[in-house]
C-alpha cells in the first residue's frame, strides 16, 4: 500500500521532514523532526513554522511565505541554504535546509527536510582553527 509505504520511510529518515501550508501552519513532523527540534509532533501541529528558528527569521518568516507567493521567487525552493534552528530548550543549531512545493488537492504544501549540521560545522570550524 502506497501510503503504509510512505509513511514507513518517513518514519526512517535520519533527517527531519516538516511539512506545512501556505501560511506556514505544520501539517507534518516526523520521528527525526521530534528528536532534531525536542517536540512531539501533537504539540507543534496547527502552529507556525517559525516556532522551529530564532529571530529574526522568526518574526519574519511569514513575510517570506507572503513575498514568494506574491512574486513567485524562489530563494530557498528548489536551492537550499543553511540557516539556524531552534530547539524546545531554546538552544540554536546550525541546519542545511531544502523545500519542495506541491499540491494536495489543490492546496498549496511545502515540504522542508532539515538536516541537523552541528557536527559538520563544529569539524569545518576546527579545520580552520588548525590552519
Ligand atoms: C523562506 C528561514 C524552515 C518553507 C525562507 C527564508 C528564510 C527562511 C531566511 C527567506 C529566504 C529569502 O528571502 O532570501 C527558515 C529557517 C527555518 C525554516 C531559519 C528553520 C527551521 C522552513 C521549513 C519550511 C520552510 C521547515 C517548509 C516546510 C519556506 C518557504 C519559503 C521560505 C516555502 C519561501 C520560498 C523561497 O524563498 O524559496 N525561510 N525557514 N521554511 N521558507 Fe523557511
Amino acid at each position: 500500500h502506497a501510503e503504509a509505504r510512505y509513511r514507513a520511510i518517513v518514519d526512517t529518515a535520519v533527517d527531519a521532514i516538516v511539512v506545512i501550508d501556505r501560511v506556514g501552519t505544520l501539517h507534518g513532523f516526523n520521528r527525526a523532526a521530534e528528536r532534531i527540534f525536542g517536540y512531539a509532533a501533537e504539540e507543534v501541529m496547527g502552529r507556525n513554522v517559525s516556532m522551529l528558528m530564532p529571530d529574526p527569521d522568526r518574526s519574519a518568516h511569514d513575510g517570506y511565505l507572503k513575498r514568494y507567493h506574491r512574486t513567485g521567487e524562489r530563494r530557498i525552493i528548489g536551492i537550499g541554504r543553511e540557516v539556524t534552528g531552534q530547539r524546545k530548550d531554546g538552544s540554536v543549531f546550525p541546519l542545511e535546509l531544502s523545500v519542495a512545493e506541491w499540491k494536495a488537492d489543490g492546496e498549496v504544501r511545502f515540504t522542508g527536510i532539515v538536516r541537523d549540521i552541528t557536527a559538520r560545522k563544529t569539524a569545518e570550524e576546527a579545520l580552520l582553527a588548525a590552519k
